[in-house]
Parts: C-alpha cells; structure tokens; sequence
C-alpha cells in the first residue's frame, strides 16, 4: 500500500523556546524566511505525503492561517506588480492537502499522534516532528522519508529513524538497542526514552520521523503516562517491537532540531548561507565578523 499520510503534532507548548513561544507558536517561528513547520511540510510532499493532518492546539491558529490564501495580501501584491512574491505566498497554499486536528489537552507526543487516529484510518503513516528539519539545502533529505517508506514496504513493519549522538548527549533522546539487518537497518530490540548514561543501550538516538502501522494506535490507547507524566510514543514504539517488531534507519545527513535554542541559531546561519538571495552578502558579513572576532 503506497503512504501518502503524515501526521505533524505541533501542539507542544514549545517551553525550550520561552519566551519566544509565548504567543507565536513555536512551529510558526522563522528559519532565515520561512516557518520551521513550512520546511517539514515541503519535505513531506517531496517525499510523496501530500495529505497532512497537523495536530494543534488553541494557541496555535496561526498555522491554518499560514498555510491557507490570503485574499487580500494577494491582491496587493499583485496590484503592486510584486509576482514573485505572489506566486511564493500562492505556493505556500498549494503545497498539499492540510488537514487540522486540536489535541486538547499538551498531554504528550505519544496522546497528539493518537488524535490521528479517525483521519489516518486503517493505513500506514508517516509522523514528522516539525522541530526537526532536515533542509533540503543541506543535503541529506532525499535519502530519509523515501528510505524509510521503502523499508516499511519490504519489511512491513514500522520504521523510526536514527542518528548517532556523542555518548553524554544519549540522555536527551530515546535511545535503541540495536540488532542490525542490514547497512543502516536495525532491529529495535529495546528502547529507553531519556536513558541515564549507564542504562543507555547505544548512542543511537530517535529523531523526528517515523514511519508507522495503524497498530501504534491501539498500541498507544493502552499506554499509561510515562517520563513527565506525558503519554510517550516511545511507549507505543516499543509495544508494537515486543509484539510485532520494528526496525530503525540510521540517518546518517544533517537534521537539526529547531526547538533548541543553539541549533536554532546554527539551523540559521547555515541555511541563510545557502538561501540564494542573501547567501552572498550574509557569507561576506560572517566572514567580517568573524575576522573581527580574531
Ligand atoms: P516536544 O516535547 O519536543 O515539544 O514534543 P514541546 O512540548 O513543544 O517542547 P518543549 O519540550 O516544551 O520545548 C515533540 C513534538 O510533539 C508535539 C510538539 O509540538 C513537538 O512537535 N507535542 C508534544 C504535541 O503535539 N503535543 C504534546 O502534548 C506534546
């Protein structure tokens, strides 16, 4: 059955990005010129999943709004004969089918896949964490969804990408312990959300893109709150390993996490220096600054 179906929980509350996150949600936040959640989208429909539930919150209008027509704002642009960012601003509307659902209540990533469940039915799915962009400016994209969807094909089980991580940062993440089947494929034999350094099974660290079987959502419907009192979906992952198995894809590009304010900063810096408009002028700046700091 060919995936077309991805699920983008932003109904977080975004504390790691205080007091930016206050008001704007956290997804809606620029990356040089473009919301962080517009790069996971465009990824998304490169990768064919062009029907895209994005889970909210009441707080969080703000991206219905971003990736639906403005009437007005088009007609001014086209007024004032600015076409190129008219048809920019046009594009954002026409990148998919965008679909919204409320979690109402922050009670967890694991609970806003769960809301979910009605509009992705009985069909394998994609959840891409919109924190996390891997720009396609950077390299690396085009090897990530469509890998993992190729694997959740051959091997019918689920798939969640990994990355390897330095040993002391392992406790951040939800670490894997590894039977690998393949280069880069991995049978999850366990896996631990924010192990302590010694519990960890491996520095192979969940990041935000899974390819998923409807079984996570019975999966998850049974799964009590767990770290933070928040029901985790790597609870639900690790069900459906134990009863079914699940495999892991060792992403080996750049993804970058967004919601952390330091790799927000180099997510900018980096992108700005490839955007094909101001890389030039931003490089020859950095290098004056830079120079400076010498
Ligand atoms: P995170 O825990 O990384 O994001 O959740 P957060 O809660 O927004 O951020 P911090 O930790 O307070 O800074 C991973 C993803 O799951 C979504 C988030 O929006 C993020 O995309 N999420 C999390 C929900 O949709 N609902 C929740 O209840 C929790």
């Amino acid at each position: 059955m060919t995936i077309r179906k991805a699920v983008i929980p932003a109904a977080g509350l975004g504390t790691r990005f205080l007091p930016a996150s206050k008001a704007i949600p956290k997804e809606l936040i620029p990356v040089v010129d473009k919301p962080g959640v517009q790069y996971v989208v465009e990824e998304a429909v490169r990768a064919g999943l062009d029907d895209i539930l994005i889970i909210t919150s009441r707080s969080k209008g703000g991206i219905a709004d971003h990736f639906d027509r403005s009437l007005e704002l088009e007609s001014h642009l086209e007024s004032a004969g600015k076409n190129e960012l008219l048809a920019e601003v046009r594009a954002v509307a026409e990148l998919a089918q965008v679909h919204y659902v409320r979690q109402k209540e922050p009670l967890g990533f694991g609970h806003a896949v769960l809301m979910a469940r009605e509009h992705v039915g009985d069909e394998p799915f994609a959840v891409m964490v919109p924190d996390e962009i891997v720009p396609a400016p950077l390299g690396g994209e085009a090897d990530l969804m469509p890998a993992m969807v190729e694997i959740y094909e051959r091997l019918n089980r689920s798939v969640i990408a990994v990355q390897e991580v330095p040993h002391e940062e392992i406790v951040a993440y939800g670490a894997i312990d590894p039977e690998f089947v393949e280069d880069k494929v991995a049978r999850i034999k366990d896996m631990i959300e924010k192990p302590s350094l010694e519990e960890a099974p491996s520095d192979l660290a969940s990041r935000g893109r899974y390819v998923l079987s409807p079984d996570i959502f019975d999966a998850l419907a049974k799964t009590q709150a767990g770290a933070g009192g928040e029901i985790q979906l790597t609870d639900g992952i690790k069900k459906l390993a134990d009863e079914q198995g699940a495999y892991a894809y060792v992403f080996d590009g750049v993804m970058m996490d967004v919601g952390k304010k330091l790799e927000y900063l180099k997510a900018t810096v980096e992108l700005a220096l490839a955007h094909d408009d101001l890389g030039k002028s931003f490089k020859d700046y950095l290098a004056q600054l830079v120079a400076g700091l010498g």
